[in-house]
């Protein structure tokens, strides 16, 4: 029953204090659940519109599919959260939390595993009191059932603390997840450089309603992937992103010819008729632009047509 799930966490969670919530049941959520699970760590999804029940998970790789009963909890449960892995949409992350706020430990630490950037700030300001942790990944894992989920393809999970740090100590046990997990010092070079991928390709992949692929096969898709990634350029080097000012042409072209065959998540959003992560993507940038006096007309433009469509 409900009762039991959540009496069993607040159990673990006051003995063993590796235990995880997670918050965003979606492809990537879903996915560190079970790795989570699956090395004997208590893991908990956090669910926000439904009553929980034990939701028993189906995950194909590499050609086998596996089973795994997930715990879950309602949001609006009492037992203690100390760990939180958030993986909701960006547009979700802080009213996510604000439904967890009541449950939050004394500086619980939290892991912000989310696209795009502009959340942080209103996460800080709504619970001060954890610990702020923040990840980008390029896992491949899409959604085929409320429950079902194929993990297309295997990829590298960065994390690290918003201001520079080692380790923290709960990150040791993901360093033998079956997911490639790396902490990182410098989490915030590497979200830009996540954000400056996906403003180089998700606005045009959803506009056009094209496969990644197309944006380097189709030459005057690919005109505008290099305009856009000059001005991304420019705001970067303006930023202090050097890394990303210096390679995003050659980066984002690299992504397109490696996720040829794949619908991006904006073009996904928009095919499902859902809301869209501009705001956090495109959006985010042209902010940047306009405070650092760097014009960025396309990305601009592009912002714009995605808003309105
Ligand atoms: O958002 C996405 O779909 C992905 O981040 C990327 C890299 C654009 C590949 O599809």
């Amino acid at each position: 029953s409900n009762n039991g799930i959540v009496c069993r966490c607040y159990y673990r969670e006051t003995h063993m204090p590796t235990s995880w919530h997670i918050l965003g049941a979606g492809a990537i959520g879903c996915l560190f659940a079970d790795a989570l699970t699956a090395q004997g760590i208590t893991t908990t999804l956090v669910l926000r519109d439904c009553a929980a029940s034990a939701p028993l998970l189906t995950l194909e790789r590499d050609g086998k599919t596996y089973n795994r009963q997930l715990a879950s909890t309602p949001a609006s449960a009492a037992d203690q959260i100390s760990r939180l892995l958030v993986t909701t949409k960006a547009y979700d992350v802080v009213s996510a939390i604000g439904s967890v706020r009541h449950r939050l430990a004394l500086g619980a630490d939290v892991v912000l595993l989310v696209n795009g950037l502009g959340y942080a700030d209103q996460v800080a300001q709504i619970a001060p009191d954890i610990t702020l942790y923040s990840a980008t990944t390029t896992e491949g894992v899409f959604r085929r059932g409320p429950w079902d989920f194929c993990h297309a393809g295997q990829g590298v999970t960065l994390v690290g603390a918003m201001t520079a740090s080692a380790p923290a100590d709960w990150f040791t046990p993901w360093q033998n997840l079956g997911l490639k997990c790396r902490w990182t010092e410098s989490i915030e070079p590497a979200l830009w450089h996540k954000l400056a991928i996906n403003c180089a390709i998700n606005p045009l992949t959803a506009i056009h309603r094209c496969q990644n692929g197309a944006l380097a096969t189709r030459p005057e898709l690919a005109a505008q992937v290099r305009q856009l990634c000059s001005e991304i350029a420019r705001v970067s080097a303006a930023a202090g992103f050097e890394s990303t000012a210096n390679n995003i042409e050659h980066d984002a072209f690299t992504v397109i010819e490696n996720t040829a065959e794949n619908r991006s998540s904006m073009l996904q959003d928009t095919l499902a008729d859902r809301p869209t992560e501009i705001d956090f993507i495109t959006g985010h940038l042209v902010a940047r632009a306009d405070q650092l006096g760097v014009a960025a007309p396309l990305n601009s433009k592009l912002l714009e047509q995605i808003r309105h469509a």
